[in-house]
């Protein structure tokens, strides 16, 4: 598997707070699943791209000091993200073969140094991921307003699809312009997308963390930690000191809410039909914008046991097993009512 930090960082702030890298490193390593990313046939290949040679050389430093397993290959590079990517994408495709699983992790200060077409390539290898720091902030403040940079912006997605937004006034229809063309973009590439918003203590957008992948599992897994991030489901981070902003919520109260949402959903898509529990999975709740598996069991429950007449009406397991009340076992099929 491949990791690539593009924008590592120093490794370690004056704060002693520890930078992306050491991170992931340190997750990779004391992870659940260790013990299988450590099994001999697989290898666990990193590359830390930092282009400011003192935050590099640093960079290396903190990383000697880790205690790592030995199927751990590190690669800590001293140059820009665009043309180390550019060369690993560019073997890959002179041999014809395809990179190994792979999550790009972008973290830039601002809007450059990554352009769509290098993402373009990326999205052309089967088993990739991204997650992006956009910095709209940034963005809106040094590029969009400066005319002189705007070639980057056209860079950045690929078109010149942005400009649409030089005509709008409004600034938070302007800041939504500009995100869904960005997503737009990455779904273009053939990936499916999602975002989680960062607002700072002014109330206003410091940045969009973008998310893209071609893999249902991915887009799950991703979904699952925006939630814990953001546990009312609405994938935004509010970094308010303000004591009278709500913080108390009612988490009880948005899961129903969703898993009705997606019990209607799959009434609707599913109706007259027998399905396994597992395309549910891969392909609507995984497609869903906001759900993850305890919704699905949520919305199962509703369409058998709250609709009236109920919108299940039969739930089977292999080889004649029974089945508890109430629960739906990975591999059960899913009858829905005409
Ligand atoms: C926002 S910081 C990254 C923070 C890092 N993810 C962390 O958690 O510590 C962006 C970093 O990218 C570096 N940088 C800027 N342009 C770059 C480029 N074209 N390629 C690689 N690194 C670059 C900067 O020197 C800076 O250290």
């Amino acid at each position: 598997m491949l990791y690539i930090d593009g924008f590592a960082g120093p490794g370690e702030y004056l704060n002693k707070e520890e930078g992306s890298p050491l991170i992931a490193l340190k997750v990779a390593r004391d992870h659940t699943l260790s013990k299988k990313l450590q099994r001999p046939n697989m290898e666990l290949v990193f590359y830390f791209v930092e282009k400011d040679e003192a935050r590099c050389q640093n960079l290396k430093q903190k990383i000697a000091t880790l205690q790592l397993p030995n199927n751990f290959v590190i690669h800590p590079i001293c140059a820009s993200f665009d043309e180390v990517f550019d060369s690993i994408l560019t073997k890959i495709e002179e041999q014809n073969k395809t990179l190994a699983p792979c999550f790009v992790f972008i973290d830039p200060f601002g809007p450059t140094g990554f352009p769509m077409s290098l993402i373009k390539r990326l999205a052309k290898q089967p088993k990739s991921e991204v997650l992006i720091n956009f910095n709209y902030q940034a963005l809106n403040q040094w590029f969009l307003q400066d005319p002189r940079k705007h070639g980057h912006l056209d860079e950045l997605y690929g078109s010149d699809i942005w400009r649409t937004a030089l005509a709008i006034n409004d600034s938070r229809h302007k800041e939504t312009y500009m995100m869904q063309a960005y997503q737009k973009a990455l779904s273009d590439l053939g990936w499916r997308g999602r975002h989680f918003r960062m607002v700072n203590n002014h109330n206003q957008t410091q940045y969009y963390l973008f998310f893209a992948t071609a893999s249902p599992d991915g887009m799950l897994a991703m979904k699952r930690a925006m939630w814990s991030a953001a546990p009312t489901g609405d994938f935004q981070y509010f970094d308010l000191t303000n004591p009278e902003q709500p913080r108390l919520f009612n988490q009880e109260f948005y899961d129903r809410t969703y898993s009705q949402d997606l019990a209607n959903q799959l009434c609707n898509n599913h109706c007259g039909k027998t399905v396994s529990k597992q395309s549910l999975i891969q392909n609507d709740l995984a497609l869903h914008p906001i759900c993850i598996e305890r919704h699905l069991t949520q919305a199962l429950k509703i369409a058998e046991y709250e609709f009236n007449p109920p919108k299940i009406i039969e739930v089977k397991l292999p080889n004649d097993r029974t089945r508890r009340r109430g629960t739906y076992p990975d591999d059960c099929t899913i009858k829905f009512a005409p």
